[in-house]
């Protein structure tokens, strides 16, 4: 068990384009590996698929709330921050339970309900306007043309966004996926404070005349006489958007590429569309594009997996690195489009579980039927070496995908 501090580049090109020997190297250190990372510091992954679920589960001796841990660094930095990322921090993914609980439950009910209401075939829909719009593009780019706009359309379709606002909104969505330095999140506050103010509107419009959205199942959602403030509700609709659209658009766009680079797979998957559900949860793990969780901060001085930890430190399953790891998969690197079991960890575990897991099977289940109807012979237009990824730390993300046939 090692208490070094390591410098395993996670965002580099070399890395992205096939992550798995730095996983085993990591793995090979231990279950626990701290590594320094530019602006969050120092950092402890866990690497293996034991580690990374204790992790996650054991929600009492860790905790998302940056608050009960006193974890100075990040403690200012958030005293610094404008009102306004405050307010949209303060979503469930960055609450502990009772509070956590209490906002899941009542927007579980709510986003579910919309599972029932005609949701896949506006999918469908859209995966097909989307696809002819690929094919008619000039640089074939499944990224710009698909894989960016497909979750982004169907969350919209979801809220009951007027179709008139959507590119407004998703312009001002798109400034906000840059926040890689401190200047940048002080960049962003325009947009940000458009979205806010944008979003009471609509609320308000809903309360008066609720209608069959999302939105509008928000206002009226309640549990035992419990319900969400408009505060709240701007802040989870935020929190839809943040982590409902970029993390699908990359399983959307790494998915297809890893089925371009295993051919024989392809075809199998082609030729037997019943495989699709279990393809969907090899692409995610295969792909795992959230590679990491937020950061889980040690509440009191403890020893886990055999190390001790101080109050404040940071620690973050490598889910990535456990869905590869060999004690839990078998031949992890390949890519088995019908591996069963397939308990991989890319929508995390515990009290945080992904609560769009359902919607984002479905919809990267949907966009693989119209692809493999709408374009049967699908190449890569370019060649792999050619293919780039972003050098955003924590995602397997794309900067575009050229495609033909
Ligand atoms: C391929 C697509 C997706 C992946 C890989 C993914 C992954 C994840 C992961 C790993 C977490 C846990 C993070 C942590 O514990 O720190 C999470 C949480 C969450 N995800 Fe997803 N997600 C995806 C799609 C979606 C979609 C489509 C939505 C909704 C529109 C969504 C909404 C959420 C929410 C609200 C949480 C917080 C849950 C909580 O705190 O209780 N995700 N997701």
């Amino acid at each position: 068990m090692s208490d070094d501090v390591y410098k395993f580049d996670l965002t580099g090109q070399t890395f992205k384009r096939d992550p798995f020997p730095t996983f085993r190297d990591m793995r090979a250190i231990g279950p626990l590996v701290t590594n320094r990372l530019p602006i969050v510091g120092q950092i402890t992954f866990a690497t293996t698929y034991e580690a990374a679920t204790k992790l996650l589960k054991q929600a009492d001796g860790f905790s998302v709330e940056l608050s009960r841990a006193g974890n100075s660094r990040f403690g200012l930095l958030l005293k610094l921050l404008p009102g306004g990322i405050k307010l949209l921090s303060k979503n469930m993914l960055q609450q502990d339970d009772p509070e956590h609980r209490r906002l899941r439950q009542l927007v579980d009910g709510a986003f579910r309900r919309q599972e029932i209401s005609g949701l896949e075939t506006a999918i469908e829909r859209i995966a097909l306007e989307l696809m002819q719009k690929l094919k008619a593009s000039d640089d074939g780019d499944l990224v710009q043309h698909v894989a960016r706009d497909l979750p982004l359309a169907v969350i919209s379709e979801m809220l009951g966004l007027p179709p008139e606002d959507r590119d407004k909104f998703h312009n001002w969505m798109a400034v906000m996926t840059d926040v890689s330095s401190v200047i940048s999140i002080f960049k962003i506050m325009p947009a940000l404070n458009k979205i806010i103010a944008y979003m009471r509107g609509v609320i308000e419009q809903r309360r008066l005349e609720p209608r069959d959205d999302l939105i509008s199942a928000l206002v009226l959602a309640e549990e035992e006489g419990d319900q969400l403030s408009d505060d709240e509700i701007v802040s989870m609709v935020f929190l839809l958007f943040a982590a409902g659209h970029e993390t699908t658009t990359h399983l959307i766009s790494g998915g297809t590429l890893a089925l371009l680079q295993n051919k024989e797979q392809m075809e199998r998957l082609f030729a037997a569309p019943s495989l699709l559900p279990s393809a969907v949860d090899e692409l995610l793990r295969f792909v795992s594009p959230v590679q990491m969780t937020k950061p889980r901060f040690v509440v009191e001085d403890c020893e886990f997996m055999g190390r001790s930890f101080k109050r404040g430190q940071m620690l973050m399953a490598l889910l990535a690195s456990a869905n590869s790891d060999e004690a839990a998969f078998d031949a992890p690197d390949q890519l088995e489009l019908s591996r069963q079991p397939n308990r991989h960890l890319a929508f995390g575990a515990g009290p945080h579980f992904c609560l769009g897991a359902w919607l984002a099977r479905k919809e990267m289940e949907i966009y693989l039927g119209v692809l493999m109807r709408e374009m049967p012979d699908v190449k890569l237009a370019i060649g792999e070496d050619e293919v780039r990824w972003t050098k955003r730390g924590g995602m397997r993300a794309l900067r575009s995908l050229p495609l033909m046939g």
